[in-house]
């Protein structure tokens, strides 16, 4: 399985701090935001790792990370999306990368107290498909939720005015090779996006998405109040821990 962290986009929910800076280096307490995601794909023991990065001072991620040797790899890949086409659309920058191997696919400004083991070991255990990791949050309304019919997965609605539980699909994706099948035949959405949402909804569709529920807190950091409490949550609580699940 191979790795992706989606780094582009423009941020502008951090104006001004993200008009000469790119959003995934800026601090989450000690250290740059997409150390995080990174960390994330390490601890789930892939080190074939592409970045996908865009955005105003891209190359200073480039600069940040360099061939990954902070994280103990010899390389990293990177790719360069212009603009801010969606979630999707960046991912659609990593198939050649990816090639015919499944891809863990983390979003640049998503944050998780504990480690994704288990989740990624029952993908693998999968014969074919995707698998999502959803977290039941106090405010669905900002994020992708989960729409159940008893306990199985019927769809993901994106951002809904009324959500249809409180349980947020996190930013961190397993898909199989087929995921390429999907992105050419996506539509751009009312916030001119490829959304991912519309991915899972294509596997949800097909009958062919598991989901996990991710243990620990989890953050993104993409607004200021959760920048702000991505911080607060890993001085007091710290993140990335490999020691439990
Ligand atoms: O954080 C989880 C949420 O992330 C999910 O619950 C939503 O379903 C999903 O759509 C996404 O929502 P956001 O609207 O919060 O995503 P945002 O635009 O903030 O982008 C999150 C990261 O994705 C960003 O840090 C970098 C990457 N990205 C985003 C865009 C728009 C790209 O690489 N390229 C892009 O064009």
């Amino acid at each position: 399985m191979k790795g992706v962290v989606l780094a582009g986009g423009l941020g502008t929910r951090l104006y001004p701090l993200t008009r000469i800076t790119n959003k995934h280096v800026l601090p989450v307490y000690d250290r740059p935001m997409i150390y995080y995601p990174i960390q994330c794909i390490i601890n789930a023991a892939i080190t074939d790792i592409m970045v996908v990065t865009g955005g105003a001072g891209a190359g200073e991620v480039r600069r940040l990370l360099g061939n990954g040797e902070e994280f103990g790899l010899d390389h990293l890949h990177y790719a360069q999306q212009e603009g801010k086409g969606g979630v999707a659309e960046a991912l659609g920058l990593a198939r050649d990368f990816a090639g015919t191997d499944r891809v863990l696919v983390v979003l640049g400004d998503n944050i998780i107290e504990k480690n994704i083991r288990r989740a990624v070991g029952e993908f693998s255990a999968q014969p074919e498909g995707a698998r999502i990791l959803l977290k039941e949050v106090d405010d669905p309304r900002r994020f992708g939720v989960a729409r159940f019919d008893g306990d199985s997965l019927v769809g993901i609605e994106e951002k809904p005015a009324q959500p249809p539980s409180n349980y947020a699909v996190i930013g961190i994706y397993m898909y199989d090779d087929h995921v390429w099948d999907i992105l050419p035949g996506l539509v751009p959405s009312a916030r001119g996006e490829l959304e991912i949402t519309d991915v899972n909804n294509a596997y949800i569709k097909g009958g062919k998405m598991a989901c996990s529920f991710l243990d620990g807190w989890w953050t993104d950091a993409g607004t200021f109040g959760s920048l702000h409490r991505a911080s607060c949550l890993v001085e007091q609580h710290g993140a990335n821990k490999i020691d439990d699940n």
